[in-house]
């Protein structure tokens, strides 16, 4: 463990002279797949994702991205087996009580409704949030019981009851407003949105802040992503023109 931090260290900082973004999004995908491939469980594959999870977000934080921005668990997530269901809440749990790895600058905020969630799950949040409140490196918004219709229909209603209670004129409403009714208020859309494991598609991530989003896709699956792999990405996204409807 201990050389492999120091690889990531090797890796990241001033040494690579590259632009970096300021919000990366990403699906992690692959989990059961990377289990099944060794005759496990998929949990055992969740378990290791979690693990690269948490290496990855380190090594955001040491190349100086802002926002992180992670999908764990989706609003559809919920029809798989109970019992797959019941390990990666347990997985979250556990996650959320290890005290490794919390000395780096990274703010953890949780986005998605959680108000379903267990008792337990929920108070492990709110005190993660709190510890993390002051952090300023980093921010990992992970995204649990997310979906990107979801949050979208979470802003809407919230906005019409404002509306319906006459402390709003529903012609004032704009993209301004409506942002700051999402889940991920205040934060900028992310720069590029990373999907490993082969599939291409968005499976109901980020609807909303995808809108001029670089997609890229790569075949690892999320248990054997690398901070290699990572920057292998981030180069692929500084080769991208973003135009925004404009022209060059
Ligand atoms: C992603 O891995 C993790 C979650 C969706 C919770 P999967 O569990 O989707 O793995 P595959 O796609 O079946 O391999
Ligand atoms: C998307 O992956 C959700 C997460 C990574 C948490 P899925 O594996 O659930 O997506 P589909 O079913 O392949 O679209
Ligand atoms: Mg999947």
């Amino acid at each position: 463990m201990a050389q492999e931090k120091n690889n990531i260290s090797a890796l990241a900082p001033d040494a690579l002279k590259r632009p970096v973004p300021e919000h990366i999004g990403i699906i992690m995908d692959g989990n059961g797949r990377w289990a099944k491939k060794r005759g496990m469980p998929r949990k055992y594959g969740h378990k290791r994702g979690a693990k690269v999870f948490e290496e990855i977000a380190e090594y955001c934080c040491d190349i100086g991205v802002r926002y992180l921005t992670v999908y764990a668990f989706s609003t559809e997530n919920w029809s798989r087996p109970e019992d797959e269901v019941s390990s990666l809440m347990k997985l979250f749990k556990e996650y959320l009580t290890a005290t490794t790895s919390r000395q780096k600058e990274i703010r953890i905020k949780f986005i998605g409704d959680i108000s379903v969630l267990d008792e337990e799950l929920q108070r492990l949040i709110v005190e993660m949030e709190a510890k993390t409140a002051s952090k300023n490196g980093l921010t990992v918004f992970l995204a649990i019981n997310y979906g990107g219709r979801d949050e979208i229909l979470h802003a809407a209603r919230q906005l019409a009851k404002e509306a319906a209670e006459g402390k709003l004129d529903p012609q004032k409403i704009d993209s301004t407003m409506f942002e700051s009714k999402l889940y991920t208020a205040g934060a900028p859309d992310p720069d590029f949105i990373l999907r490993p494991s082969g599939e291409k598609r968005l499976s109901n991530f980020m609807l909303w802040q995808a809108s001029y989003s670089e997609f890229v896709y790569m075949d690892t699956l999320w248990p054997d992503f690398t901070p290699e792999l990572l920057e292998q990405a981030i180069s692929e996204f500084n080769r991208r023109s973003r135009r925004y409807g404009n022209v060059e």
